[in-house]
């Protein structure tokens, strides 16, 4: 046996899903060695339908033999048809380069879910109610069921879950889950997700009780910009619990309103709670004299419950889920707390979060506590919340006045914020009266970073909470106003950053869904995703072209094909219609809003030298996939056209000295990193843009469309240092400028708030909007020296860029194939790198040196070292093909 193992086993990126639609859902595993130069010389896959025939190594459903080759991502099922309900548990083992074999796996599993719409019997159930709670915010209605479960045990037992709105799951006295926002967000029109939850070890002999509160959300609350209720305005449930036990019976409970019909006993109750009100925006509140007690209990008087009513279930069909649920993630306590005004208290989280607070306090029967959010602080210390627009972000709490402490969360509310107003306060708070929780899609965490410049770590910080804030089940751009929507431009700039700093393969697999069921029946994408409303106006340049970018970069980063394959239609449609509509190659016509290079910052880059560059570019990368794809006639065809477009941006927007219409920096950026310029005008479009940054005394001057450009353009094109000024800067406007400001959050402009003017305009004014951030992709890979690209000359490459008085800088990722990490220092002229290169991937190392500098791994030159062969090296790096395995090397200057 081999020293190798085989671990981080998934399907369909997720850890034991249940629920998959997929009928040959894929299977990845990560290969682990100590050992330099292992490689993976073949694997097999067993998959069984119980946990002991696996442990038996029977392969029942599916046993793939010894095949030859490294596969470990993403590896199609290939066994028997795959029914409802079906598991597969399932592990893997693999030979190593000299045949010897790894010990099996541990186990993981996977199940069907209710494949057939003929799977569901259960009935949509909601209430009739009259308006109640505050305006615009409603009621959160229980329900509960009290069942009977025969002595055998139980072998198997799911509930299938769903609601227009959002659910809240109990069972027999307690939540069911952690999950919150269930089941999520979609185009309710088209489709409505569900979730399956193994209740095995929940249930006992004799009464059980399954309920829920179900909130609003989504569907029948606010989603932004004064839009409420877009899909109905009453939400509803959808329960199927299924409880197979030994004896071979299933007993089914599900939601039901068939009652009123044939007169029998309902199955089902409903009643309203201490949940007054409910909303995503505006907040929640909650009365506590108006619990339930044990109301998810068996034995509950129920009596002055009433009979639910029948829904009217979705006009989308029930889908699979395809993402990992926003949890709560971590908490955050206050570090501060004053009063502000008498009777006011401010509470300082010290970080700009996202998720809403948990609240302890004490006092009589019937006071209502406020709670109220923001970002920011006025002059005056009260809580800033102009730029709130007309998200409330209030939540009440009216106390039980029973116990010596009271202690509430709300739960179908989320706010962005740092700091807390409490008002309505029996007596004085101290500082754990207040946590903050912090909820987002619970997307693994990936990548880390941090070097030797605390400015540096700041902005990384800042990016990741900009990311963890706007991941709420879809990328939305901002978490706290009246907007939180799923922007298209602000997704593609952002998720190259995206995938570094927390594996969102599958996050963005169910957006890039949300992202084809807003599509038009010509092809346009909308600005927004899912639909913002009914009407579906067609995107901007940059926007739209989030449909064909963010596949790409997902394909780029995680080398799944399957999203390409899913998507390459709903692409192709985008740039049929701009072609159709814009016939002689330059993007005029269907610009939709326009945005332009958004919230640029003393800079106007024309919108129709914008608008063509993305096109070009976004033309050729569907080139490219289709070519992925094998579709060699489309690729073509695309390849073609998007040479067609840069000859026609070419002819209308360059000079033939090489200025570019417009002459910003975003111009220039997004020209050679797209490759516009014909060859021989790349260097000059290269001065252009370090001069324009030299002339604004070393500033930026880009909005969304070049700031994921910027930097990278810069370093491709011989200018390193200048990069690194734009990201030290601390001056306005740049991101240290925020972070001196105070900012623990990526803000949305530039101008967000200054020394000279205070705060932007209102209206507009986010300081927890990720687009900006999009500048992390650069620390990980330029400072840090991490790339990993399926579309790459290699797909690991290990090449940092020290500059700028860093002297060292860790940074890991955790790729699709195993771990990958480079670790530099900078001591007295001699530069100290280790990488570690994971089995499987085609690698290369690069390290800067310079012309006659020694390159040492492990104390040997490294060309002769075990594990690498140089490449030819270019003027200022050397460069080497990498085995699997961690190497030390030592640079030092001659
Ligand atoms: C959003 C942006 C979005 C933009 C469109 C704004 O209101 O917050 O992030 O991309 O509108 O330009």
């Amino acid at each position: 046996m081999t020293d190798i193992a085989v671990v981080r086993l998934r399907c369909e990126h997720l850890t034991d899903p249940l629920g998959l639609h997929a009928r040959a859902p894929r299977l990845g595993w990560v290969v682990q060695a100590e050992r330099r130069g292992v490689a993976v010389s073949a694997h097999q896959v067993l998959v069984a339908s119980s946990a002991d025939l696996l442990a038996a190594d029977t392969g029942d459903l599916w046993d793939s033999g010894q095949l030859p080759g490294a596969a470990g991502t993403l590896v199609p099922y290939a066994g028997a048809a795959l029914a409802s309900r079906q598991a597969g548990h399932w592990k893997v083992r693999v030979w190593d380069e000299d045949g010897r074999c790894s010990a099996w796996s541990s186990s993981a599993r996977f199940e069907m879910g209710l494949l057939d719409p003929s799977d569901w019997v259960a009935d949509w159930i909601s209430v009739v109610r009259p308006p109640a709670g505050e305006p615009d915010r409603k009621v959160a209605p229980y329900f509960r069921s009290e069942f009977l479960l025969p002595e055998e045990p139980v072998t198997r037992a799911r509930a299938y879950v769903s609601a227009l709105g959002l659910y809240d799951l109990h069972l027999n006295g307690s939540r069911l889950s952690d999950d919150v926002f269930r089941p999520g967000w979609t185009d309710y029109d088209k489709r409505i997700q569900y979730q399956v939850y193994d209740i095995t070890d929940r249930l006992r002999p004799g009464p059980n009780v399954i309920g829920a509160v179900v909130g609003d959300g989504w569907y029948a609350g606010d989603i932004g910009m004064g839009k409420r209720e877009v899909w109905g305005s009453w939400p509803e449930l959808l329960v199927q619990v299924e409880v197979d036990t030994a004896d071979g019976e299933r007993v089914i409970v599900r939601s039901d309103a068939a009652w009123a019909e044939c007169g029998a006993p309902a199955t089902w109750l409903a009643t309203n709670g201490p949940i007054v009100s409910n909303d995503l925006q505006l907040g929640e509140s909650y009365d506590a004299r108006l619990e339930l007690g044990e109301w998810s209990s068996p034995g509950y008087d129920a009596g002055d419950w009433k009979p639910p009513f029948p829904g009217g279930g979705p006009v989308g069909s029930l889908s699979p889920t395809v993402a990992e649920p926003v949890r709560r993630i971590e908490e955050i306590v206050p570090g501060s707390l004053v009063e502000q005004a008498p009777g006011t208290w401010v509470f300082d989280l010290g970080q700009n979060m996202v998720g809403w607070c948990r609240l302890r306090v004490s006092g009589p029967a019937g006071t209502t506590v406020t709670i109220r959010h923001a970002e920011m602080l006025d002059p005056d210390g009260s809580i800033h919340t102009a730029n709130l627009r007309g998200a409330l972000s209030t939540d009440h709490y009216t106390l039980a006045g029973t116990s010596p402490e009271e202690v509430w969360e709300p739960r179908f509310t989320f706010h962005g914020f740092r700091y807390v107003e409490l008002t309505g306060l029996p007596g004085t708070p101290t500082l754990d009266s207040v946590t903050g929780v912090v909820a987002h899609s619970d997307a693994p965490t990936a990548g880390t970073f941090t070097c030797s410049n605390a400015l540096v770590n700041q902005i990384h910080s800042n990016v990741r909470w900009g990311q963890k804030g706007n991941f709420v089940d879809v990328p939305t751009d901002c978490p706290q106003r009246d907007e939180r929507l799923g922007w298209m431009g602000d997704a593609q700039v952002f998720v190259g950053t995206a995938t570094f700093n927390l594996d969102v393969a599958a996050f963005f697999t169910k957006w890039l869904r949300d992202v084809r069921d807003a599509q038009l029946e010509n092809g346009a994408y909308p600005d927004v995703c899912p639909r913002f409303g009914r009407s579906n106006p067609p995107a901007a340049p940059a926007w739209g072209d989030a449909g064909i970018i963010v596949p790409w970069t997902l394909y780029r980063r995680y080398g799944d094909i399957g999203i390409l394959a899913d998507h390459i239609e709903s692409m192709e449609g985008w740039i049929d219609y701009l072609h159709r509509r814009n016939p002689e190659l330059l993007w005029q016509h269907v610009r939709g809003m326009d945005w332009g290079d958004w919230v640029a910052i003393g800079a106007d880059s024309p919108k129709d030298v914008l608008a063509s560059a993305w096109w070009a570019y976004s033309t050729r990368l569907l080139a490219q996939a289709e070519a992925v794809l094998g579709r060699l006639a489309p690729a073509k065809r695309y390849s073609d056209l998007a040479e067609g477009i840069r000859q026609a941006w070419n002819d209308a927007y360059v000079k033939p000295d090489g200025t570019i219409e417009g002459a910003t920096q975003t111009v220039y950026a997004l020209a050679l990193r797209f490759g516009l310029l014909d060859e021989h005008l790349r260097l000059g479009a290269a001065a252009r843009l370090v001069a324009d940054i030299e002339d604004r005394d070393g500033h930026l001057s880009t909005g969304f469309m070049g700031i994921a450009h910027l930097l990278p353009a810069l370093t491709e094109n011989g200018a390193l240092d200048v990069a690194y000024r734009l990201l030290q800067n601390d001056t306005f406007p740049s991101w240290g400028y925020s972070i001196r400001q105070g900012a623990t959050t990526i803000w949305e402009r530039w101008d967000g708030w200054t020394e000279e003017s205070g705060f932007e305009a209102s209206g507009m004014n986010s300081f927890n909007h990720y687009a900006f951030g999009a500048v992390g992709e650069w620390l990980y890979e330029t400072v840090g020296g991490i790339r990993v690209d399926h579309t790459a000359p290699a797909v690991v490459t290990i090449h940092p860029r020290p500059g700028a008085g860093i002297v060292w800088a860790r940074t890991t990722y955790p790729s699709i194939h195993g771990d990958v990490a480079c670790s530099w220092a900078l001591q007295d002229g001699v530069l100290t790198v280790d990488a570690t290169v994971p089995v499987g991937p085609s690698a290369q190392i690069w390290l800067p040196a310079p012309p006659g500098a020694a390159v040492t791994e492990g104390g040997v030159p490294a060309d002769e070292a075990d594990g690498l062969t140089a490449l030819p090296s270019l003027p200022e790096a050397h460069g080497w093909t990498a085995a699997a395995g961690t190497y030390h090397f030592m640079v030092e200057s001659r």
